[in-house]
């Protein structure tokens, strides 16, 4: 994909829905009583994924109207094949959990950069609670022996992750008695909020999640709100051209997820919101932004309880970053690592080659600003959020921007490039 600079972002939309949101609603519609329908499911191939694995389990959902309808009794099968995960990690961590409580054996398979991410946090809370999961060197392909007598437990995060909580979470819907999961930072709670919307109660405590079970979700409908961190790209893209206005309708606004909105306001971007409404416990509405950066930074330092909220969105806000007076610095963010590329190394190589000065720590950035990019060969190492944070970079730069490997965007969010060149005025 090759990209030239734009004057500004200019327009009005609404956004395919949250693939976190997407996942979990899937699991969820597939496990409830009754018909479920889901629409606005999102339309990454990730979540695509997750829809394949429920199908070969047995789940019956087809796609009518524009949306997924669940029908069918609700008891997951043995699978004949092994489970493709492709490239999703929420998929392959969550589905886990669910399966952990059958008692029949089924095995996970995913793609290269899948079958390299870490998979022992999942598979040592699985395993006290009574699923046997066969691994190597703890990754992927996983083999999972579920059993449908698991035993309750508390278990303290060692990592923030919401992929891991959400696996312990629904895991414990087939354990008999309290679940609880502890984590010390807070991660994305669409689990806690969707479980609760569909008939389970989850009560948060401090830091203390809880669950009693066995439990079974009431099945129903639910629409899904736009993806957050797909809005990031056009947000993070309108505030740094000055004459834009960008005007983003029904995006979910969860505070576990939106918490880069109140980063880049900080950084001088004028965004509001407005419209807020609730689906499901999940919170929605619009996003404005007029384009520039007004005033002085502030909170440049992006760490410890901040970062899990903002994970997703830490290339971009370092992208960002390089434009803002005094540069930014993130910190604790050793995680990046370890997602589906190295995030510090990609985002860090991709600046320097725009012409950006990066310091890399071995858990964050630092990044100097404000710096004038230049178009450059970026290596998205088949990350999607490498591509699209590079490519609001492209939109700022002098000159073209090659993005190598950029058809990696549909793992999260297809229609980014022709959205992108449709808000982008040249
Ligand atoms: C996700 C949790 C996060 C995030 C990922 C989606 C989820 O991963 O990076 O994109 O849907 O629960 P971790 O749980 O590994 O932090």
């Amino acid at each position: 994909m090759r990209l030239n600079p734009a004057r500004k972002i200019h327009g009005r939309l609404r956004l395919p829905g949250d693939k976190s949101i997407s996942h979990r609603a899937a699991l969820i519609a597939a496990l409830a009583s009754g018909r479920s329908e889901i629409s606005n499911f999102s339309t990454a191939r990730d979540c695509a994924s997750t829809v394949a694995c429920l199908q070969e389990l047995g789940v019956s959902i087809e796609h009518r109207d524009r949306k997924l309808v669940f029908t069918g009794d609700r008891k997951l099968t043995a699978p004949r094949r092994p489970l493709d995960c492709g490239n999703s990690g929420s998929t392959l961590r969550i589905l886990t959990g669910v399966l952990a409580g059958y008692d029949f054996t089924a095995e996970l398979i995913g793609d290269e950069s899948l079958s390299s991410r870490p998979m022992r946090r999942i598979i040592e809370p699985l395993e006290l609670m009574g699923a046997r999961i066969e691994a190597t060197e703890g990754k992927a392909p996983l083999k999972v022996h579920g059993s449908a007598n698991l035993n309750p437990i508390t278990y303290k995060l060692p990592v923030a992750s919401a992929q891991v909580k959400s696996a312990i979470l629904f895991a414990g819907l087939n354990a008999a008695g309290r679940t609880t999961v502890i984590e010390t930072t807070p991660s994305r709670d669409h689990t806690e909020r969707l479980f609760n919307g569909f008939g389970v109660l989850v009560t948060t405590n401090d830091h203390s999640i809880t669950l009693d079970g066995p439990a079974r979700f009431n099945g129903g409908t639910i629409t899904i709100p736009g993806d957050v961190s797909s809005a990031s790209y056009f947000v993070a893209a309108a505030m740094l051209l000055p004459q834009s206005q960008l005007t983003l309708e029904g995006v979910g606004l969860n505070p576990t997820r939106a918490a880069f909105l109140s980063v880049l306001s900080s950084w001088g971007a004028d965004i509001s919101t407005d419209d807020v409404q609730t689906e499901r416990n999940e919170p929605f509405g619009t996003i404005n932004v007029r384009g520039g950066i007004n005033g002085v930074a502030r909170e440049t330092e992006l760490s410890r309880a901040s970062i899990p909220s903002l994970i997703d969105e830490l290339p971009l806000l370092a992208v960002v970053g390089s434009q803002i007076s005094g540069g930014i610095r993130i910190r604790d963010a050793a995680e990046l690592r370890l997602k589906e590329s190295d995030r510090l190394a990609t985002t860090a190589l991709n600046l320097r080659a725009m012409g950006a000065e990066v310091e890399e720590f071995e858990d964050g950035l630092r990044v100097s600003g404000p710096t004038r990019l230049r178009g450059a060969l970026i290596d998205s190492r088949n990350d999607h959020r490498i591509a699209m944070a590079f490519a609001v970079a492209a939109l700022i730069a002098e000159g073209e921007t090659e993005i190598e490997g950029s058809k990696c965007v549909a793992i999260s969010f297809p229609e980014f490039f022709p959205l992108l060149d449709s808000l982008a005025k040249r």
